[in-house]
């Protein structure tokens, strides 16, 4: 029998104070849905999914499309006002999304959209075939600091489920209960469809409960299948910025670990930050502080020092990035040496065997192989060859203050074999021809020709014994 599968996501999230619907909030890098998105995706290839949606739901329906979820069947179902969990189910239900899951006799897996730890075994075990008979399968927990959730009501300590109560509804006694809902159940269709028609909302928040199918189920003695989650981590809802940092480090410590059993050594476990789609090879070494975002890819052998941070960026094997660097949207290549402190701004190239040293800020930069720049230098819009010297104090001057053709920079190339002395600017656009030198303290506002020296600095004058006369 296929489980089908409603995603709740049309709240606001007021308590999250953000600017975005909470389930676009980003954890780890990325919107918060998306975790859940990942675990259907993977535990149930082929589901009918309902998001249902209402807050910002253009940008909620653009940002999941982009994902290209391929193998889920995904349909958006707009919920206008948000009256509540039962009612946003009902709106699931009422369209022909629901009308069908009814028709196939399908079970309906309802997950709240702010749930982001959820794992696939999770998943798998929720979509298990109900037994005969039964109306619903319910997840509960046992948690210490049950605030917030709704309490399971038993009829005795491991008796069968009659209610829940939310804690805002709960009297002091009920209160004390530990075990919880989490807003995750599987229904059969039928009774899900009648359920939220019927609800009421005659409670302490005006809503339609999706929680008050429970006691109506008890009611009409329908069996209530129910399954405690072992470990609660699995299950923290998301509702303020604390608990979504709360998640943020049970997620990233899910991601290092996982990293750190395939051969990644990890020198302080707790202070390194992984976003999910990071590919890291065996053998790579990562120092505390290290940053490691977006769909930054490491080879085996690297070594990511202190305090590095990289976003989309390229590591070849065998580099070594030292304290404090900070990449983006860069690619380096293999054998590499960067920083302590260089600075690789989007669109920067580097190839096998370069140097990139402190102080050093490259922007739209390609470099070749066996290059060296390696002390406090800006580089930008250009084109270094190989086996190029650069010393210290280096700058490109790509921008005059006009904008031509809607271009605002210059071009500078540099070709292979070049080499630029200490404290040298280069007036772009120009190329300095292969081979040629540019002796220190120059500033270069033209090309210069293969294997030609340039110097650009005023002569040195010694006056004899002058130097008394001023003191
Ligand atoms: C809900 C449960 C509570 C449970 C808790 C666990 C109810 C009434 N309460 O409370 O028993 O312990 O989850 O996570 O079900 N949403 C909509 N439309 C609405 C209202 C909510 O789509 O009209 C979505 C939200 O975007 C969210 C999810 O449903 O993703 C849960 O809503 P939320 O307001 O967070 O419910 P809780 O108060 O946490
Ligand atoms: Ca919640």
């Amino acid at each position: 029998m296929q489980t089908s599968v409603i995603i709740l996501a049309a709240g606001l999230g007021k308590r999250m104070f953000s600017s975005l619907p909470k389930v676009l909030v980003s954890l780890c890098g990325r919107p918060m849905l998306f975790n859940i998105l990942d675990r259907v995706s993977e535990s149930s290839p082929g589901a009918r999914v309902a998001i249902v949606v209402g807050h910002q739901k253009e940008l909620l329906i653009e940002q999941v499309k982009a994902q290209k979820y391929k193998n889920l069947e995904i349909e958006f179902i707009h919920q206008a006002e948000q009256k509540g969990t039962g009612h946003a189910v009902r709106c699931a239900m009422e369209s022909e999304w629901g009308k069908l899951a009814v028709a196939n006799k399908e079970n309906v897996l309802v997950l709240p959209g702010d749930l982001p730890l959820m794992t696939k075994e999770l998943i798998l075990e929720m979509s298990e075939p109900l037994k005969r008979g039964s109306a619903l399968k319910l997840l509960t927990a046992i948690l210490p600091d049950p605030q917030g959730y709704g309490r399971i009501i038993r009829k005795s300590k491991k008796g069968p489920v009659l209610r829940i109560v939310e804690e805002k509804d709960a009297n002091a006694r009920e209160k004390l209960i530990q075990e919880v809902g989490l807003s995750i159940y599987t229904f059969q269709a039928q009774f899900l469809m009648n359920g939220v028609a019927a609800l009421k909302n005659t409670n302490a928040q005006k809503e339609y409960y999706l929680t008050d199918l429970i006691e109506m189920a008890a009611r009409k003695k329908r069996t209530i299948e129910t399954l405690t989650w072992e470990c609660p981590e699995d299950v923290r809802g998301v509702n303020n910025p604390y608990e979504l940092s709360q998640a943020s480090g049970t997620l990233n410590a899910r991601i290092v670990k996982a990293h750190a059993m395939s051969g990644v050594r990890i020198v302080d476990l707790n202070s390194v930050r992984i976003e999910p789609a990071v590919r890291i090879a065996p053998d790579v070494t990562i120092y505390p502080g290290a940053m490691l975002e977006g769909n930054t890819v490491i080879e085996a052998g690297s070594v990511i020092g202190a305090n590095v941070i990289l976003k989309n960026v390229k590591v070849g094997a065998r580099s070594e990035l030292k304290a404090g660097t900070y990449a983006e949207d860069s690619i380096i290549g293999a054998d590499c040496k960067l920083g302590p402190y260089a600075h690789l701004r989007p669109e920067s190239v580097i190839g096998d065997h370069t140097k990139i040293g402190n102080f050093v800020e490259l922007k739209k930069t390609k470099i070749g192989e066996h290059t060296s720049v390696a002390h406090l230098s800006y580089l930008g819009d250009a084109e270094v060859g190989s086996r190029v010297n650069i010393g210290c104090g280096f700058v490109t001057c790509n921008f005059d203050g006009r904008v031509i053709d809607g271009q605002r920079k210059h071009k500078t190339i540099i070709e292979d074999d070049v080499f630029v002395g200490s404290d040298c600017q280069t007036v772009a656009p120009l190329t300095l021809k292969k081979g040629s030198f540019i002796a220190s303290g120059s500033t270069i506002t033209q090309s210069v020709e293969e294997d030609t020296l340039a110097i650009a600095r005023s002569r040195q004058v010694n006056k004899i014994g002058y130097a008394k006369k001023l003191k």
